[in-house]
Order: structure tokens, then C-alpha cells, then sequence
């Protein structure tokens, strides 16, 4: 059965649209409220812009329509419009912030409504606490820019198009762990105090979460992801901003020996300048046809060649970039590949030289075997390396603590990511499998030599991995209580189906 409808207010489109009554209707039902303004259907330049702006092509699914709110009022209003008991079965949706998760359906959805909060992105310092209030569509690049001049930072994304809202729901890694924890570590609200509150439950009603407020929901909002609501603002803690040194450095292939011993070494002894950041990735194109390494280093004061770089400082170099320079133009600098088809995939183990050494022949195998069979001409494998000292948790404890549960190890880890990126959908089921045995493989041999550690980092994870279970059973039992307690009726578990799900995990 179809609905017609005329919607030339809406879209300057003079002949009426019919579509189906079951996609519609979740959409006409905006038609009566403040938001009709606000929402956008197919075939209509803003709603293309939208579904265009993810970064990755696999999430760019085209739901029946788009709203997108400008105020937590607005949002609220959303979610209560679509979780009327007549349609709590029918109208499913979305929540996306800045559309960066590389796979489909965790910030988007097809047959759906998508909440976009694109346009709730605004950055505000507030001088009389140093916070600064920051909406969830907010990307890191715009965050820094507003606040560099102002002569502040907060913790936060390390490219500049990466969205507020999903990293910090996630976790959230960020040049500045060693002094501050993860980026969820910095949140002191989930409210700004405003009257309007900030986050928006199932039933459309807005609440505040801090330390004193909704104590629980503050912490689980803390890497628990989307199980409990809609966050629209969050009060992050500032620190000073007094420049930085940074920048990428390539290397040949042929350095590997000498990278591994620097970066577990670094992983060691960064508590000794926690200003310090380094992230080590073996990257190969079919575009250059080789493998080569890249250092990305961070130095949070304007202080060239801190000696805690020495080791990687000595290695030799192809090109560097190395410079004095701000935040927003160092994240500028570090964006993706991106293909047709991408995937992402993480591990974490103990931070080991054989690791990295077992990681590297995994990259090269997979790339001869991607070569042979690859019908594609452009394509990318990257292995990424980063430090998890036992530092960076122990922020998050003095912080309030989180839901990452890495609190409950005792050693020093690294936190592996394989970004694959390649040109054409007949080789989805080649990428896919070449990455998932690659990490199978490095998860067996680390099990072999007892460096294996359980935790999966979600905002880098498959949908095949389970995020919230390698959290531990402590930490998975109170998100699940916390989301019952907080989303009584499941809307967050089974009226939006994207992202990663505690009922599922
Ligand atoms: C180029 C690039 C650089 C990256 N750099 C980093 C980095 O430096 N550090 C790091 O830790 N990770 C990094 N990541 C990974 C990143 O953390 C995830 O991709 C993250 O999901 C991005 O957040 P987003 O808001 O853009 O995502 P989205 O895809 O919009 O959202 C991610 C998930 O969170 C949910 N969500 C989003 N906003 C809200 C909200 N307001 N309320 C409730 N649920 C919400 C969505 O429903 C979705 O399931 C990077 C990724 C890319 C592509
Ligand atoms: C906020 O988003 C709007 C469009 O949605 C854009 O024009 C504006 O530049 C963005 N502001 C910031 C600070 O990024
Ligand atoms: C900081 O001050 C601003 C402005 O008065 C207020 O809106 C905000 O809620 C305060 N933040 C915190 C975390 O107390
Ligand atoms: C709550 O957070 C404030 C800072 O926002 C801090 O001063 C206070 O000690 C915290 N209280 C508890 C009980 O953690
Ligand atoms: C390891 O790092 C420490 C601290 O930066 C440094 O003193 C030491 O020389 C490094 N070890 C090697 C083998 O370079």
C-alpha cells in the first residue's frame, strides 16, 4: 500500500511523493510537530549531503528520511515521536553524530529515520570553571580551532573530521591519555546545566549525568556507547594549551627491527613525559606497491626533540614532518583512506616486541595474498600500533572511572587496528577474510606466548568482535542494568539496532 503526499513546503518539490505507508508514516509523523522543518527525504540535495557526509562509502545507507535536530528540545521531540506505542514496533532509527564508524548501520540505517546531529555543533569555554561544553556533531577540527585561540584544549579526536559524540560514547584514545586517561575520562557532564538538561532518554525526557546527578549513568555513558540514550552536550574539563611538536615520519620497510624494540620501549616509559604520544603503522598501498612505516609523534609542549623520542628520533628516516605547531593543523594532517569498501578490526595485547614482529609478517602475508587475488586496483593495509600503558587507566580510576574495565590489568598493552580500504565490491568477501584471519592468527600466536589480552577497543571494532563483553563481567552487568534501568521499555536495544548492543553482547 502507498501514501501520497504533497511536500512542497518541505522540498520545493511540486509533484506529491508516494511511498510506502510503513516507511512514511514514521516520517509523516514530524509532519505535525516543530521538527517538520527539520527533516529530509530522499531526493533532495540536503538529504543526499547528508548521507554523503559519512566518511566511510559502506555507511552511507539511505534511510526513508533524515531529521535533524538543533536543540536537545528538538531531539527529545524526535525520540518521543517515534516511540508511541503505535510506533514503537514500526519505526526504527539511528544516531549519528560524525558518521565515522566504518560499518554500516551503526550510525545510519535503511528503512528508518536517522538521527543526524550534525547540526548541534557548537564548541563553548566557559572561563569560570575552565569547561568547555561541546554538542555531539561537533568534529575534533572545529573543537580545537575554536578553542586554540582562547589559549585552551580539551582531550579528543587525533583526525579533524572525526565526530564529538562516538568516541567519546566509546572510549576514546587521544594524544593526551597519559596525562588525562581516555577521552570519556574528561567528561564531568553529560548536562551543562542549562535548562534544558542533556540526555535524552526513551520517553523523551531530558536528564543530566555527572558525579552527583545519575551517578551510574554518568559512568556507563563512559564507553557504554548508545544502549541508554541520546547524549546532546557534553562539559569536558580544559587544560592549557601552550602549542606542540609534532608531525609524521616515514621510514622504509626496513627499519621494522629497529621500530618494535622503540615503540614497546617508549609504551614503557611514557609516564616519565606524559606530554609524549607516538603511533607506529606499517601502511602499504597498491598505489606505490610497497610497505612503509609511519611515526605519528605528539609533543604537547612547543619543546622540539623531547629525549623520550630518542629512540625513534634515531632511526632512519624517508620524510618528516615534524614541526611547531597547533593542534588543528596536526589533525588536519592525520585523515584516513578511505575506499569503496573499509574495514577495521582491533586487538589488544601485551605490550611485547614479538607481537609487533608477528603483527608485521601477518601485514606482509596478507598483502601477497591480497595481491594475488585482488580484482580491484586500488586498494590499502594498514596495521596500526598504539601504546596502552597501564597510565591511561589509572587516570580513568582517578577520574570517576569508566566502563573499559582496563583498570583490571596489570601490564602494560598495545592496541593493534588493521584499517583495510579498497576500490571495488567484488572484493568485499577477499578483504574481509584476509582481515579477519589476520587478526585470528595474531590473537592465536599471542595466546602461544602468553601475551594475549582480552579487550576490544569498540570504536575500532567489526561488528563480528563484542566490544562490551571484553570489558568484564563486572563492568557488562552494570551497563546492562544501568540501560534497564535508565531505557525500561528497550527502545535503545530494539527500536535502534545500530551500533553495539548490550542485549547482544
Ligand atoms: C579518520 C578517523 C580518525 C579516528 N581517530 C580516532 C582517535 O584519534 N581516537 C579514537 O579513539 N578513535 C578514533 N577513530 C575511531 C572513532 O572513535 C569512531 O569512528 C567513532 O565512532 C567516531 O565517532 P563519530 O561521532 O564520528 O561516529 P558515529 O559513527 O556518528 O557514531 C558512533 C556510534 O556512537 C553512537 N552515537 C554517536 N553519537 C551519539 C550520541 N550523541 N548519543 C548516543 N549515541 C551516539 C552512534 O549511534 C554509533 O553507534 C577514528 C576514526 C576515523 C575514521
Ligand atoms: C556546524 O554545521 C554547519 C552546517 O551543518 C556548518 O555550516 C558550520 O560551519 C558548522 N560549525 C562548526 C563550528 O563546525
Ligand atoms: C561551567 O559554567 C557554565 C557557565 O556558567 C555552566 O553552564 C556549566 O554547567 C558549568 N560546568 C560545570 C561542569 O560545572
Ligand atoms: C565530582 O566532580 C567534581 C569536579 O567536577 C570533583 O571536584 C568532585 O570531587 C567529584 N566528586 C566525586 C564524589 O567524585
Ligand atoms: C628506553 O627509553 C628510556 C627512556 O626514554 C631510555 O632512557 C632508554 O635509553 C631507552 N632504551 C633504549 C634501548 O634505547
Amino acid at each position: 500500500m502507498q501514501i501520497c503526499l504533497n511536500l512542497a513546503v518541505l522540498s520545493n518539490i511540486f509533484s506529491p511523493i508516494c511511498v510506502p505507508l510503513n516507511l512514511e508514516s514514521c516520517c509523516t509523523a514530524f509532519q505535525s510537530t516543530t521538527l517538520r522543518d527539520k527533516v529530509l527525504y530522499p531526493d533532495t540535495v540536503a538529504y543526499h549531503a547528508s548521507v554523503e557526509s559519512y566518511y566511510f562509502a559502506d555507511a552511507r545507507l539511505e534511510p526513508s528520511c533524515i531529521v535533524q535536530p538543533e536543540t536537545a528540545k528538538d531531539v527529545a521531540l524526535a525520540v518521543s515521536t517515534l516511540t508511541t506505542p503505535d510506533r514503537r514496533e514500526r519505526c526504527q532509527f539511528a544516531i549519528r553524530s560524525g558518521g565515522h564508524t566504518s560499518w554500516p548501520g551503526a550510525a545510519n540505517i535503511e528503512k528508518g529515520v536517522t538521527i543526524d546531529l550534525t547540526r548541534m555543533n557548537s564548541t563553548t569555554f566557559h572561563q569560570e570553571n575552565y569547561t568547555v561544553s561541546i554538542l555531539p556533531g561537533a568534529r575534533w577540527g572545529s573543537v580545537y580551532k575554536t578553542l586554540h585561540p582562547l589559549g585552551v584544549l580539551v582531550t579528543g579526536g587525533r583526525a579533524s573530521s572525526v565526530g564529538v559524540g562516538g568516541i567519546t560514547l566509546g572510549g576514546g584514545n587521544s594524544f593526551f591519555a597519559s596525562r588525562y586517561g581516555f577521552v570519556c575520562d574528561s567528561v564531568l557532564n553529560f548536562e551543562a546545566g542549562d535548562p534544558l538538561g542533556h540526555v535524552v532518554l526513551a520517553n523523551g525526557e531530558i536528564i543530566n549525568a555527572n558525579n552527583q546527578t545519575n551517578p551510574d549513568l554518568f559512568r556507563a555513558l563512559k564507553g557504554g556507547s548508545n544502549n541508554f540514550g541520546i547524549v546532546t552536550k557534553f562539559d569536558y574539563a580544559a587544560f592549557e594549551s601552550i602549542g606542540l611538536w609534532g608531525g609524521v615520519i616515514a621510514h622504509d620497510k626496513s627499519t621494522t627491527a629497529q621500530q618494535a624494540p622503540a615503540l614497546v620501549n617508549f609504551t614503557n616509559h611514557v609516564e616519565k613525559d606524559p606530554y609524549a604520544s607516538l603511533i607506529t603503522s606499517w601502511h602499504y598501498s597498491s598505489a606505490r606497491g610497497v610497505t612503509m612505516v609511519s611515526n605519528i609523534l605528539d609533543h604537547a609542549k612547543p619543546i622540539e626533540d623531547a629525549s623520550i623520542f630518542d629512540q625513534v628520533l634515531a632511526i632512519p628516516r624517508v620524510s618528516s614532518s615534524l614541526r611547531l605547531t597547533n593542534l588543528h593543523d596536526l589533525t588536519d594532517e592525520l585523515e584516513l583512506a578511505r575506499g569503496l569498501g573499509t574495514r577495521f578490526l582491533t586487538l589488544t595485547f601485551k605490550n611485547d616486541p614479538r607481537m609487533i614482529q608477528k603483527a608485521v609478517d601477518l601485514h606482509d602475508r596478507s598483502i601477497e595474498l591480497a595481491k594475488a587475488k585482488t580484482r580491484t586496483k586500488e586498494w590499502t593495509f594498514t596495521s596500526f600500533f598504539q601504546p596502552l600503558p597501564k597510565l591511561f587507566s589509572q587516570h580513568s580510576v582517578t577520574r570517576g572511572g569508566n566502563m573499559l574495565g582496563l583498570d583490571r590489568f596489570d601490564e602494560n598493552l598495545l592496541l593493534f587496528l588493521i584499517v583495510l580500504s579498497w576500490g571495488g565490491l567484488e572484493d568485499d568477501a577477499l578483504f574481509d577474510s584476509l582481515g579477519k584471519t589476520a587478526i585470528q592468527q595474531l590473537d592465536t600466536y599471542a595466546r602461544e606466548i602468553g601475551a594475549d589480552n582480552e579487550f576490544i577497543y569498540l570504536n575500532y571494532a567489526d561488528p563480528s568482535q563484542n566490544p562490551l563483553r571484553s570489558y568484564g563481567e563486572e563492568n557488562l552487568a552494570e551497563i546492562r542494568r544501568v540501560a534497564e534501568k535508565y531505557d525500561p521499555e528497550h527502545v535503545f536495544q530494539e527500536q535502534v539496532p545500530g551500533g553495539f548492543k548490550v542485549s547482544k553482547a
